[in-house]
């Protein structure tokens, strides 16, 4: 009559949307949180066609199914930003980004976040750069470069140059950044083209998809900063080495990657992550 009845947490389930997304590093991250955390999660690559009625079945299937959380990737976070819009809801970073990557329930409806940007503060704030007050320039005007500004002129940085191949793509970008928050409208936002881009910065962010491409982008050559991260990441990456050539302290994007799901990871479990722990993890299981 006296036995002990042992009950174990339920399993909670988490994905990852994208296509392609079988090079997507977001399941082992989540499992080093959930091992930190004492958490028992599933959590899944999802390829989904490319087009919306596959996006929605997907998504349906998987929070009717239970599903506590998903992550969105690319090329579907403006599609879960425009559902979230019309049909959920949306937190102030995701609104300004126009684009989600971090979906949970609230209220049975879907409510979309944007981790992105503040996993970048959060890693460069890690690396012990200074925000307070930098001068900063973004090179690049597509989502991911509207991603990170909110959360940037948030931790104040105090004058932010957006520079861009296509001119105008910079400007149209600063001109709805300013009318989406009238935070980022009290700073003024600046645009310029990439070659125009000169002087000196405290910190200068590539956010341009130029990556491992090959190509180069045309830097003046007084340009020149403190600080300078790549928002990709990978093998050494040559905007990197140009500027570290030159004394900078270089950074890519694998930690705000950590930093970002560690976000996610909090929204849905409520557990805090050790990030600083888990990225040792990670890189231990890389060798
Ligand atoms: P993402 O979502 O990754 O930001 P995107 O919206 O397609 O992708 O934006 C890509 C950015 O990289 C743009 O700023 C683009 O410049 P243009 O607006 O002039 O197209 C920039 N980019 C991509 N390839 C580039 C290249 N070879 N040289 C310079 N800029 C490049």
């Amino acid at each position: 009559m006296n036995k002990t009845l042992t009950f174990t947490k339920a399993q909670q389930h988490f994905m990852v949307i994208g296509n392609p997304i079988a090079h997507s590093k977001s399941p082992e991250i989540h499992q080093v949180f959930a091992k930190q955390s004492g958490l028992d999660i599933s959590y899944q690559r999802q390829y989904c066609p490319d087009n919306a009625e596959s996006f929605y079945a997907v998504i349906t299937a998987f929070f009717n199914g239970g599903g506590v959380g998903a992550n969105v990737t690319v090329p579907f976070k403006q599609l879960a930003y425009d559902y979230c819009q019309t049909q959920g809801s949306l937190s102030e970073h995701a609104k300004v980004a126009g684009a989600v990557n971090t979906l949970l329930l609230k209220d049975e409806a879907l409510y979309g976040d944007n981790t992105d940007g503040q996993g970048l503060v959060n890693h460069i704030e890690s690396l012990g750069w200074p925000l307070n007050g930098a001068r900063v320039a973004i090179i690049g005007a597509g989502g991911a470069a509207r991603g990170v500004v909110l959360p940037l002129i948030q931790a104040g940085i105090s004058t932010l140059t957006i520079a861009n191949r296509t001119v105008s793509k910079a400007q149209v970008l600063v001109t709805e950044l300013s009318a989406a928050n009238s935070t980022i409208n009290s700073h003024k936002l600046k645009s310029c083209a990439t070659e125009e881009l000169t002087g000196a910065f405290d910190l200068i962010i590539n956010a341009t998809s130029i990556g491992l491409s090959g190509n180069t982008l045309p830097l003046a050559d007084d340009l020149s900063s403190h600080y300078v991260y790549d928002l990709m990441y990978g093998r050494a990456l040559p905007f990197l080495q140009h500027f570290a050539q030159r004394g900078a302290q270089t950074s890519d994007g694998y930690g705000m990657l950590i930093a970002q799901a560690a976000l996610s990871f909090e929204r849905w479990t409520g557990q805090a992550v050790d990030v600083k722990s888990a990225t040792v993890s990670l890189k231990a299981g890389a060798t």
